[in-house]
């Protein structure tokens, strides 16, 4: 029986946060439901951060009151804090369907978490902890980002063991699984590999995922040797959408469909409809002036 490679959309979040072109709330909501037809177990669909920092999120609670929920995609939302919380739970609480996960996000390396988040490593451990408590007291699942895994724009090469360290805060906040970012796609398959031998020694390759961006042209590479070091989980934006506003130089996830192609040759199978994702990827690209 072949094995399973679980792919996570990312592009309607971490892909749209960061294209200059204005997306409109109908083409959101229209790549959204595509990416959901085409058997992607696992969407981002937005964000409740500040719309002062990322403008280009500021309408994900109309982003969910619009989509189609008919399919059996897992969707999730990024919450920074307990403002971004109330938020999302005053508009999810009166949907009988929705996201029902929150994806919660902190730096390895300090000038990112000061300049992503406007505090220090410490301080957003604090911030997430009332955050945690409230998505479990709904019974709502939790998933972690832990950014520059491999490098920092502000502070250069991040240790393995920072990264470790900081997987094992969040790990202790709740055992929730873990998406470790090359958020500015500066990893090599020797700095991936790095560091994940030190964070494999505080939680399973069961609970860890790869959000690799291309920058470097090195994301598909980093896949490889995560795979080979066990991870099954994959980060992935429809056309290579996007990066990250607060880290410069950071274009790009790694394309759904390249990540889809790479698994599937290697003998993984994905259960999502090429096809669909190809429709997907020509309307991200047109929706960013690229088509
Ligand atoms: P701050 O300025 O320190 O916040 O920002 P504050 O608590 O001092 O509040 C300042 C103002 O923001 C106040 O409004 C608050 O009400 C408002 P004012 O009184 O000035 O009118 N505010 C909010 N408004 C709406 N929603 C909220 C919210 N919180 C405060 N949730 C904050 C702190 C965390 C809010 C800010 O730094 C922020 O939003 N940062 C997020 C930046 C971001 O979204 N980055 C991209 C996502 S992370 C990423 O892409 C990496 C990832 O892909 C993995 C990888 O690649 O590594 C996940
Ligand atoms: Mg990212």
């Amino acid at each position: 029986m072949p094995e399973t490679v679980t792919i996570y959309e990312v592009g309607p979040r971490d892909g749209l946060q960061n294209e200059a072109a204005n997306v409109s709330l109908s083409d959101k909501i229209a790549l959204i439901d595509l990416l959901t037809s085409s058997g992607l177990p696992a969407v981002e669909v937005g964000s409740f951060v500040s719309p002062k920092w990322v403008p280009q999120m500021a309408g994900s609670g109309d982003v969910i009151a619009g989509l189609r929920y008919d399919h059996a995609a897992r969707l999730s939302v990024l919450v920074p804090n307990m403002q971004g919380w109330e938020r999302f739970w005053n508009i999810r609480s009166a949907m009988e369907k929705g996201p029902d996960e929150v994806a919660v996000f902190i730096s390895a390396s300090e000038g990112f978490s000061r300049a992503n988040l406007n505090c220090t490593i410490a301080e957003s451990i604090d911030r997430l902890r009332p955050v945690v408590a409230a998505v479990q007291s709904v019974g709502l699942t939790l998933r972690g980002y832990v950014s520059c895994v491999t490098d920092c724009p502000f502070d250069g090469p991040t240790p393995p063991d920072a990264v470790a360290r900081v997987a094992e805060f969040l790990r202790d906040l709740s055992p929730m699984p873990l998406s470790l970012g090359d958020t500015i796609g500066k990893g090599t398959p020797e700095t991936v590999g790095a560091m994940l031998r030190a964070v494999q020694e505080v939680a399973p390759s069961t609970d860890l995922a790869g959000h690799f961006h291309d920058t470097g042209g090195q994301a598909l590479a980093n896949v490889a040797i995560a795979l080979d070091m066990g991870l099954r989980t994959f980060d992935g934006a429809v056309a290579g959408l996007g990066g990250c506003p607060y880290a410069p130089g950071a274009p790009g996830n790694v394309a759904t469909e390249a990540l889809i192609a790479l698994v599937e040759a290697r003998g993984f199978v994905t259960g999502i409809d090429r096809a669909v994702i190809a429709k997907a990827a020509k309307l991200a690209r047109a929706m960013r002036g690229s088509a």
